[in-house]
């Protein structure tokens, strides 16, 4: 299993570009399934979760490949399979947004449930929700969301919970509406732009959707979805991450390619602290100076500040000059980081869903353990802004989210490399995303 050895304390300087979006590119290839005809994908991250998204798509009669230039080609040539084995499912949680399309095209579907993860329990009762009020017959059995629906009316639907919309079960519903019979109103959807960028491909596939990017949509089913060619967007978590590296290593770095709008949040949130941010609708550029102002941030829905950029977003305030406090509204538990940056000499306690930060003026290099996508990606800034040498071990959580993240890096002129390390194990089951 691969790690990476990161020599900290070297300034981060230079233009990185931006791969296309993980969180866009997922339901996407799944929401190719309701299509007749071929669907080009362009953009598309070379990732471990497109390669298990694609791994189920084949077993539910889609042929897929990959060409050279990175577009996924699809096509469904077998409408009966209706099974996303556990076996896959468990590997990634995202392949739950298989569910809405296998609901609305062929009118069943046999999902297995994906469970908690390490960010936190992430329940799915908004998914079924939304596909009962549809219409469909949905029940759990033996771990599988077993779900029938001879028919599909629009209906309204009012997708809020506990911790406000959510974003693949807007996905799931939204797919299994478009070829229902009548109007659907959705209300409380979320409108992230991975979730826009969804409900912009069914429309180019001949969906009718109003309300794109409210948190109103408004849809009336069409008979069939015909194949398209589409270029997901760009990947705003990705670019927020290399910006934050830029800035917490005291850098100046411009990531290209990205859509700025997308990460409004946290450019506000570095020009807060002190970060020097520049930019134009396309891209960014950081540079960071001696000091970071502490800072309080919480997490919301977009246009918040993602929680995908908590951990990275943490790793910095680490740095700064006084208590900051970082509260997360989105998955009260995702704090895995924590204990792991007090490793490196941070000063962070966790009380509840929120950390209190004490800014340390440096951080050592340690061997340090990621335990799931975004800490992996803290734990790597982290290192790159500490002195010493750092391990991150268990990288493959990190091949899940980050295309060519080394060699991205090391572009900037950071000093690391991965390293096959025979002697670690893996962990039992990982299936956040
Ligand atoms: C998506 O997960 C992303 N994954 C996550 O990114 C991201 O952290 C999350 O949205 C929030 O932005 C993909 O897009 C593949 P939610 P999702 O349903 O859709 C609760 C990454 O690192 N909830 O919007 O699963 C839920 O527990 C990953 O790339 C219910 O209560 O998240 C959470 O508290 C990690 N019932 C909140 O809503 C439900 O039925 C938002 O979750 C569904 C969700």
């Amino acid at each position: 299993m691969d790690k990476f050895v990161i020599e900290g304390g070297r300034p981060l300087r230079g233009e990185v570009r931006c791969s296309g979006s993980k969180n866009s590119a997922l339901p996407i290839l799944a929401a190719t399934l309701l299509c007749d005809g071929e669907c080009v994908i362009r953009g598309v991250p070379r990732l471990r979760d497109v390669d298990t998204l694609l791994a189920i798509l084949g077993e539910l009669g889609a042929e897929t490949r990959r060409e050279e230039n990175g577009d996924i080609v699809t096509r469904v040539v077998d409408l009966e399979p209706v099974t996303a084995r556990y076996e896959l499912v468990s590997t990634m949680r995202a392949s739950f947004c298989v569910l809405g399309p296998l609901v609305g095209r062929r009118r069943r579907a046999r999902v297995s449930l994906p469970g908690g993860c390490v960010i936190g329990i992430r329940p799915v009762d908004l998914h079924i929700r939304g596909l009962r009020a549809l219409g469909a017959d949905v029940r759990i059995d033996a771990g599988y969301i077993v779900a029938e629906a001879p028919r599909l009316r629009g209906t309204e639907i009012y997708l809020g919970g506990q911790f406000g919309s959510t974003v693949t079960g807007t996905g799931n519903v939204l797919m299994a509406a478009v070829l229902a019979e009548g109007r659907t109103v959705i209300d409380n959807v979320a409108c992230e732009p991975e979730v826009q960028d969804l409900a912009r491909f069914l429309v180019a596939t001949g969906a009718r959707i109003e309300g794109i990017g409210t948190h109103r949509l408004v849809v009336d089913g069409v008979k069939t979805l015909h194949g398209v060619e589409w270029t997901v967007i760009p990947d705003r978590i990705e670019a927020g991450t290399f910006l934050l590296a830029g800035a917490i290593t005291r850098g100046a770095v411009t990531v290209t390619g990205c859509l700025t709008e997308h990460v409004s949040s946290l450019l506000a949130t570095l020009r807060e602290i002190g970060v020097r941010v520049e930019s134009a609708p396309t891209q960014c550029r950081v540079e960071a100076g001696a000091g970071f102002r502490p800072l309080h941030v919480t997490t919301l829905p977009y246009p918040g500040f993602p929680t995908d950029l908590q951990a990275q977003m943490m790793a910095l305030l680490c740095l700064g000059d006084g208590i900051s406090v970082v509260t997360e509204r989105i998955y009260p538990d995702r704090f895995m980081h924590v204990a792991e940056l007090n490793r490196m000499g941070a000063d962070i306690r966790k009380e509840g869903s929120t950390a209190l930060i004490h800014g340390v003026d440096a951080l050592s290099g340690a061997k340090v353990m990621a335990s799931d996508l975004r800490a992996s990606a803290a734990l790597v800034i982290a290192g790159l802004a500490a002195g010493g040498e750092t391990e991150v071990q268990r990288v493959y959580h990190i091949d899940r989210g980050y295309d060519r993240i080394v060699e991205k890096l090391t572009g900037l002129g950071a000093c690391m490399e991965r390293v096959d390390d025979k002697k670690l194990v893996a962990s039992a089951t990982d299936s956040e995303g």
